[in-house]
């Protein structure tokens, strides 16, 4: 990362909260990593609103740019889907709304994606060379996909067939709790899952991250993938430190 000593925010937008924090470069967290609720409906003005007046935003040093993580496509700025928020944010130019509402350079990416920014540059994946998948599970399944360290944006890859459903209705960690599933029960189907992405991708590494990685232990003995496995290491931070290096990089 080419930005020495700069800070960026890092905003997290999942279904029922906000979480979000100041990064520095380097990937740490300057300010303990907090959440706010997510305003209902997350309509693109209420949403906005929510993050221009968080204190950690309103606070940040003037050059701080901002980075903000959806469970949604996003290209050019423009939300394109919005699992889990409201849909009269499909279309909405976010970016450009956030930047005008905080003054500051708006990046808006992926959650998935900012998750494997943060474990690619400065965790479970720094400097693991080849192609490298980042998987989320929590409400539905995220993806990121990398080759060479550089990301190949909104892969949607929770969105993947299994047994004639979307695999985030599979094997995602809602779920596992929806249905009552114990954690090798789950870990199978987790299993059936990597074993879909092994075949389609060959990555070398596969990092397993999202809200369940705090029980990594219970389940990944289950575990059974060609590519080498490994537990996130930024746990629940790791969309807002993602988020907030994509911005940096961007500032650069
Ligand atoms: C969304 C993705 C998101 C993932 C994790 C899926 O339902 O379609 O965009 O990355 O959930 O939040």
């Amino acid at each position: 990362m080419n930005s020495v000593g700069r800070s960026a925010l890092g905003i997290d937008v999942g279904g029922s909260s906000i979480k979000h924090g100041l990064v520095d470069d380097a990937g740490g967290l300057l300010t303990p990593l907090e959440a706010a609720p997510t305003p209902r409906p997350a309509s693109p003005e209420s949403l906005v609103g929510a993050i221009a007046t968080l204190p950690v935003v309103t606070a940040a040093p003037e050059s701080s740019p901002l980075g903000v993580a959806l469970p949604s496509v996003i290209r050019g700025g423009i939300v394109h889907t919005a699992a889990n928020l409201d849909h009269t944010l499909i279309g909405a130019p976010v970016s450009a709304l956030l930047s005008a509402a905080t003054g500051r350079q708006v990046v808006c990416l992926n959650d998935a994606d900012a998750a494997g920014l943060a474990e690619v540059h400065y965790g479970a994946a720094a400097g693991v060379g080849g192609v490298v998948m980042v998987l989320t599970f929590g409400t539905g399944i995220g993806s990121g996909l990398f080759s060479e360290g550089r990301l190949v944006p909104n892969t949607e890859l929770g969105h993947l067939q299994m047994s004639g459903v979307y695999a985030d209705a599979r094997a995602s960690a809602r779920i596992r709790t929806a249905e009552g599933l114990d954690w090798p029960a789950w870990a199978q189907r987790v299993n059936d899952y990597l074993a879909l992405i092994d075949s389609l991708f060959w990555p070398e590494l596969i990092v397993i991250g999202g809200g369940v990685v705090e029980n990594y232990a219970h389940f990944s003995p289950h575990l059974r993938a060609r590519a080498a496995l490994r537990p996130a290491r930024f746990g629940a931070a790791a969309g807002v430190v993602g988020a907030a290096l994509a911005a940096l990089q961007v500032a650069a």
